[in-house]
């Protein structure tokens, strides 16, 4: 059963209201997200980790990991990678878990943490990943910053994200659906009418495209830049540490 009338709306503590809003969206988020994506997602990851072209063996972050997605589409692409995915939900992480034995076979760790102070030595990643979560977080800037702290120079992040638009048809178009049809259509498969307005009301107080880029660059990332897919909506952006 859902619990989504206990939701709180966001107020000072951001982190602790996201971590709430996971737990009670965990059970059905997979099935939801392939339905309000109509599949789609499962290219956009791809595309991402194409992007990222982890060292055969490497040792990658997945950054609120949830219930593993990236994780195992990258193991899927390459088998010999070590996976280490973090999140501060215990309810995204259960379903992580219960897929690691058949799609990870021993090559994937899940930890319980938060992304602002990674568990981790510094240069201790031969690259990172995260999936649709830098909007969640309190402070972008210091989730950069921990990234790069913790990747070995040379080592690559990418972050894949939904976006704004830059074609004022299109994000209407999309808007419609965004702002419209996503919190219907959640509130049916994935439980909680209210986490599905939330999350994509996550995108109005986030930095566009060329914004985020920049947020990059102040973090020391170099070769920084981003890849746009869906007329926008949906933007891939990367840099190296040096
Ligand atoms: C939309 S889900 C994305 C899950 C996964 N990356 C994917 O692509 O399907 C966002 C995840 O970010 C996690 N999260 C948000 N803020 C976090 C933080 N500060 N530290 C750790 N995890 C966080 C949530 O618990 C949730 O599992």
């Amino acid at each position: 059963m859902s619990t989504t009338p206990t939701l709180r709306p966001p107020g000072n503590d951001k982190g602790a209201f996201v971590r709430e809003m996971f737990a009670d969206i965990a059970p059905r988020y997979d099935a939801a997200n392939r339905v309000l994506t109509a599949g789609l997602d499962e290219r956009w990851r791809k595309r991402a980790i194409a992007l990222l072209a982890p060292p055969h063996g490497g040792r990658i972050l997945d950054l609120c990991c949830g219930t593993g997605d990236v994780v195992f589409h990258l193991l899927r692409t390459d088998p010999s990678l070590e996976l280490t995915g973090i999140d501060f939900c215990e309810p995204m992480l259960a379903g992580a878990r219960a897929r690691a034995p058949r799609e990870a076979r021993g090559r994937a760790t899940f930890l319980e943490g938060d992304v602002m102070a990674l568990p981790f030595e510094d240069a201790s990643f031969d690259g990172a990943t995260m999936g649709f979560s830098l909007r969640n977080v309190v402070d972008i800037d210091q989730v950069l910053r921990e990234v790069r702290r913790v990747l070995r120079p040379g080592a690559r992040f990418v972050n894949l994200d939904v976006s704004k638009a830059p074609n004022p048809l299109f994000k209407r178009a999309f808007d419609l659906y965004f702002y419209g049809l996503v919190p219907l259509i959640g509130g049916i498969v994935g439980g909680s009418k209210r986490a599905y307005t939330y999350l994509p009301n996550s995108l109005t107080h986030h930095p566009n495209a060329d914004a985020l880029r920049e947020r990059f660059e102040r973090a020391g990332f170099a070769q920084s830049g981003y890849v746009r897919l869906m007329g926008g909506s949906i933007a891939i952006h990367y840099g190296t540490n040096p």
